[in-house]
């Protein structure tokens, strides 16, 4: 079995500009020269380039929020995965709650838009996630299991390799209430119950992230759990001390 690997993962979300993308990643990497960890950033698409070339040679990787299920054409305002790939980006986030809720992405989107990514050489980092309605509705593991099967549907062994889920509850997303490290837990050995029926052992080795309301004191508690591989981080991603002190404070309890 191989060794638990953390990543701490930031989303930007629509915020920074270039120059402010620079100060963070200037302010990161003075404090964090090699990070501890596994660092990714999701920027802005207009901030990618340039995070990516202050990044270079320090171990924090670069990716996109989202791309287009097309590959080229008549799309205004698109941006493909090989254009992402073009900016040294190594990953992309695929199928976020906010993409499916306000831009009307579906599972089968999120499939296409997964297989885009892997077919550009970028690694997707797809998310997952049940409504509040619908866990109480005890519908929690009937959705999640959808969103990964459809979403990883004819996705070859080899290319499953390449893959990191991120396990998002919606009610968690922005709300401050973080879902508790039990639920978490649980629900992330869930999904990987789901990989492994689909993939076998490879599964054990996916990294599996919790994401919804991770800060400095609640990083410690969910990092422990035996599923949870790290975190993806919105808000506190975006002010340096914080996503510092997540880092920090998830890679002291590993
Ligand atoms: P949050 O966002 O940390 O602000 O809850 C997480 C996310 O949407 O990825």
């Amino acid at each position: 079995m191989m060794r638990k690997r953390t990543f701490i993962v930031g989303n930007w979300k629509m915020h920074k500009t270039g120059a402010e993308a620079e100060t963070f990643m200037d302010a990161l990497l003075d404090e964090m020269p090699a990070p501890p960890c596994t660092v990714y950033i999701a920027s802005p698409l207009t901030a990618l380039a340039r995070v990516a070339e202050i990044a270079e040679g320090s171990g924090v990787s670069i990716g996109a929020q989202n791309v287009s299920a097309f590959d080229e054409g008549a799309y205004t305002g698109e941006v493909s995965a090989r254009m992402v790939k073009e900016t040294s980006s190594l990953f992309a986030l695929i199928g976020h709650s906010e993409r499916r809720r306000l831009f009307a992405e579906d599972d089968h989107t999120v499939r296409k838009k997964l297989i885009r990514a892997l077919v550009a050489d970028l690694r997707p980092l797809l998310c997952v996630g049940e409504t509040e309605e619908e866990r109480t509705e005890h519908r929690t593991e009937e959705v999640l299991e959808r969103q990964l099967m459809t979403a990883l549907d004819g996705v070859s062994d080899a290319d499953f390799r390449k893959v990191i889920i991120a396990y998002e509850p919606v009610w968690a997303i922005g709300s401050g209430r973080s879902a508790s490290p039990e639920t978490a837990q649980q629900t992330h050995a869930f999904c990987r119950s789901v990989l492994k029926k689909r993939f076998g052992n490879p599964a054990i080795d996916t990294p599996l992230l919790y994401g919804g309301s991770v800060n400095p004191e609640t990083v410690r508690d969910l990092i422990v759990q035996p599923d949870i591989d790290g975190a993806l981080v919105g808000g506190a991603s975006l002010d340096v001390d914080a996503f510092i002190a997540i880092i920090h404070n998830a890679t002291s309890q590993t």
